[in-house]
């Protein structure tokens, strides 16, 4: 990574022992300067403390740059707004991984090596007998995902930037399949295997939807819808789950270890598991005629409901994606010819947030999850899916922070030190001596 030249520091003074340190500060290309504080603890004998790292830099990264105030999200430099409009899915997931937009024929040979990695061994299949029908498919995802490095030992050894190339190719092309899998069997439905003719979209309708009785139509409407998504999804900066992806490589973990590990933080309802959540509040309200009262309860401090889709650590705006994803809903749901009263609902429910004080207050805002489920549910996933779904979107950036993890030479195995509060030194008391 970048080592930097800059002259600028910050004077940390300790009152309480008459003493100060200087730390560097360094800049980026753009966004908050950082303090680099790895020599405090040497030099004060301090550490820093921030719980749940809101105002903590835990790397250096070229990949997506996000300025929460201003509500701006950028791939590689590429604003969101017009790879979403322009590009597509594949397309992003090379300008993710190699940090250039492709020439047509850089494209054409990417999407080709990444359909041809798309089928699971047929061992793999045996996984999913072991799971209850009704698991959950982020359950399923968690144990097949971990699972694949039984079986890809020719791709595990990351210092090798080969097998790093071949096990990344391996994980965006097997996502689906395997997500699509667990949709199936929790259906009851025969798997479907991939097709490298149709685009990743189209091919993970295709393994969704098709049935061995009767030829499968895929809707270019929703294709681009998911394809869409897919492209919103693909990656986000530090967020909980690449942060988890990071430490478990920085473990020296092999990729389907570590993309586990990200699947598994990506389940929690605060981060990738809103989507599901969100589906849930909406049908719970039901009709835009009760929102206001979902709104007061949200509010309320002594009530635990909390409105899933709105807020977010970094956005003290408008989530851009929320931006692109409630317009494709609209599009979806009037292409298809569906109206679905829980967007109604969504929309009533976000005017009066935006409206209300406690909200505009604490600058909490529609976030990428409030309105990705109404598109979802519109082309026919169950609320189970919609986080997989995510996971799905969200490898090719879990995949790129962790190459850029392994290539940075100054990243060292993380680990986080703490402010203890337990009880100090004390002598063991024999059991008969315990009151
Ligand atoms: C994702 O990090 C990423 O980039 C994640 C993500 C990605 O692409 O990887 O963007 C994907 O995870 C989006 C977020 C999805 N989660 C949800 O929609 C769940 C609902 N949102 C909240 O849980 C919350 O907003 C978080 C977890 C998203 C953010 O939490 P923060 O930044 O820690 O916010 P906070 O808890 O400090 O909130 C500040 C205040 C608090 O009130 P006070 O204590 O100041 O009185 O706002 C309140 C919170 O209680 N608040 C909410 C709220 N979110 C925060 N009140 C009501 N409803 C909400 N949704």
């Amino acid at each position: 990574m970048t080592e930097h030249a800059s002259n600028e520091t910050v004077t940390i003074i300790d009152n309480t022992n008459d003493r100060q340190a200087v730390m560097p500060l360094l800049s980026g290309t753009a966004g908050a300067k950082v303090i680099d504080i790895r020599n405090l603890y040497k030099e004060l004998g301090y550490f820093t403390y921030d719980p749940g790292y809101t105002a903590t830099g835990s790397c250096q990264s070229k990949v997506t740059y996000i300025d929460g105030d201003e509500g701006v999200l950028l791939y590689r430099g590429y604003p969101i707004e017009q790879l979403a409009e322009k590009s597509d899915f594949m397309e992003v997931c090379y300008l993710l991984l190699f940090g250039e937009l492709p020439t047509k024929e850089q494209k054409d040979k990417f999407v080709y090596d990444v359909s041809h990695h798309t089928m699971l061994h047929d061992q793999l299949n045996y996984f999913y007998r072991g799971f209850r029908r009704d698991a959950h498919p982020m359950a399923v995802m968690c144990g097949v995902v971990g699972a694949l490095s039984a079986f890809y030992h020719d791709s595990t050894d990351i210092n090798d930037p080969w097998h790093r190339t071949v096990a990344s190719y391996r994980l965006i092309a097997k996502m689906p399949t395997i997500a699509a899998m667990a949709f199936k069997y929790s259906v009851g439905q025969p798997f479907t295997y991939p097709r490298n003719d149709l685009s990743y979209a189209e091919n993970f309708l295709h393994m969704c939807f098709a049935v061995p009785a009767e030829p499968y139509q895929i809707n270019p409407v929703v294709a681009k819808a998911l394809d869409l998504i897919f492209i919103l999804h693909a990656d986000h900066e530090q967020n909980a789950s690449a942060s988890t992806v990071r430490l478990a490589g920085s473990t020296g973990a092999n990729p389907f270890a570590c993309i586990a590990a990200g699947c598994a933080a990506l389940w929690g309802p605060a981060h990738g598991g809103a989507n599901e959540e969100v589906l849930k509040m909406l049908s719970q309200i039901g009709d835009k005629k009760n929102v206001g009262d979902w709104v007061k309860r949200a509010k309320d401090p002594d009530d635990p409901f909390r409105l899933f889709g709105f807020g977010h650590r970094v956005y003290k705006n408008f989530d851009p994606r929320a931006k692109v994803i409630r317009k494709a809903a609209h599009d979806v749901l009037g292409e298809l010819g569906i109206t679905d009263p829980l967007l109604e609902v969504a929309v009533e429910l976000e005017k009066i947030a935006l409206e209300d004080e406690y909200f505009v207050k604490r600058k909490l805002y529609p976030n990428v999850d409030f309105y990705s489920g109404i598109i979802l549910k519109a082309i026919g996933f169950p609320t189970s899916m919609f986080t997989a779904l995510f996971a799905v979107g969200r490898t090719v950036g879990w995949i790129a922070q962790w190459n850029e993890l392994i290539e940075d030479s100054s990243q060292k195995i993380n680990r986080p030190r703490q402010l203890y509060m337990g009880p100090t030194n004390r002598d063991y008391v024999p059991i008969e001596k315990r009151s």
